[in-house]
């Protein structure tokens, strides 16, 4: 057997350790492995390289893919798909495994309708794949949302300021609810419950009148302030998935919180730095599991399937559940921050 593996979308730390767990798994079945470079555009343009147990020696501990990752649909490309099943079938590979999110699913999904033998492996720092509990890169980043709370904490305090700090989650709010939890946020905002500016400076007020005269805030990219009526985009146009590039709410409230409390405010936005670095010990863990339990599934022919994760347990769910579900913010982590505060 010949076994394709690709990393689409957002990168998220941890792709490394589940590539090279594909590949030592698949090894050890005798199975032949090679990598597909920046996701679906490798099969597009046939940039495909061989991934041997040395390939990837020495990239657990790596952040960012040694694949490449693109945002390529090509179900929006002319031909695309064809060109996909043809490369497919010159450079005989028998097997795909998908390592993505919800996008780069979608495509496994509707390639899988076409005979493709393909699985699935959840990665996202937005941990919003329905099906699974847990998704590769979300427990590094809510560590980086934690780590700048901790460090935000002191130096609001001595300043008497409010810190506003804009963390990743275009429509799900999991980041900004566990990494602000984790990290003391006075307030969080989250893409699913829209929000009135004016109530959050009541919030900020309420606490300065009790004699805390600094506030921390987290607010989700995708947060919605009902004031304002939408949510804030930078301006770019839509990706190949029909996503607009979102960022900037953290600068909007800074300045009216600023404006209408009289508290000096500051903004942190996190972008990126939380999909870098390291892996934490919980995403290498969880990113060794799918990718051995992957193979597993090719081993039994379960194909059309993405591995997860239901309490401790891997599992497998097929892929056309995953893609009609919903994985929502459970809400009780996001009141549990205004039960402690
Ligand atoms: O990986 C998903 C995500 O983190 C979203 O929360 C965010 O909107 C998006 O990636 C931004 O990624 P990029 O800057 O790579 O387009």
């Amino acid at each position: 057997m010949r076994i394709g593996v690709l990393t689409g979308g957002g990168d998220a730390p941890g792709l490394n350790a589940a590539i090279r767990a594909v590949a030592r798994a698949g090894r050890r079945e005798r199975y032949e492995i090679v990598g597909i470079r920046n996701g679906w555009l490798g099969l597009l343009n046939d940039d495909v390289v061989e991934l041997t147990p040395e390939d990837v020696r020495g990239i657990l501990h790596r952040g960012g893919t040694i694949l490449g990752t693109s945002r390529t649909n090509p179900f929006k490309v002319e031909g695309g798909p064809q060109r996909i099943l043809d490369r497919l079938r010159a450079r005989e590979i028998d097997a795909l495994v998908a390592i993505g999110g919800d996008d780069t699913l979608s495509v496994a999904q509707k390639l899988s309708e076409l005979g493709v033998r393909v699985v699935g492996i959840p990665k996202t720092m937005d941990n919003d794949i329905p099906g699974t509990d847990y998704t590769i890169g979300f427990d590094t980043a809510v560590n980086v949302v934690m780590d700048a709370c901790d460090k935000l904490h002191p130096t609001a305090e001595a300043h008497h300021r409010v810190m506003v700090v804009e963390v990743m989650g275009r429509d799900a709010g999991w980041v900004a609810a566990v990494g602000g939890l984790a990290g003391g946020a006075d307030i969080i905002l989250v893409p699913e419950v829209p929000f009135n500016i004016d109530d959050v400076c009541e919030r900020i007020k309420a606490r300065h009148n009790q004699g805390m005269t600094f506030s921390i805030l987290v607010v989700a990219e995708g947060a919605k302030p009902t004031d304002i009526g939408t949510q804030i985009i930078q301006e770019a146009p839509v990706d190949a998935f029909g996503h607009v590039r979102l960022g900037g709410i953290g600068g909007v409230l800074s300045r009216q919180i600023e404006a209408r409390t009289g508290y000096e405010t500051r903004v942190t936005v996190l972008g990126h730095l939380q999909r870098g670095g390291s892996p934490t010990v919980f995403d290498r863990v969880l990113a060794t599991r799918f990718g051995v339990a992957a193979i597993e599934l090719i081993k039994q022919g379960r194909f059309g399937n993405m591995v997860a994760m239901h309490g401790n347990r891997i599992t497998a769910v097929p892929l056309a559940e995953v893609l009609s579900g919903e994985h929502k913010l459970d809400l009780t982590i996001y009141e549990l921050a205004t039960v402690v505060k």
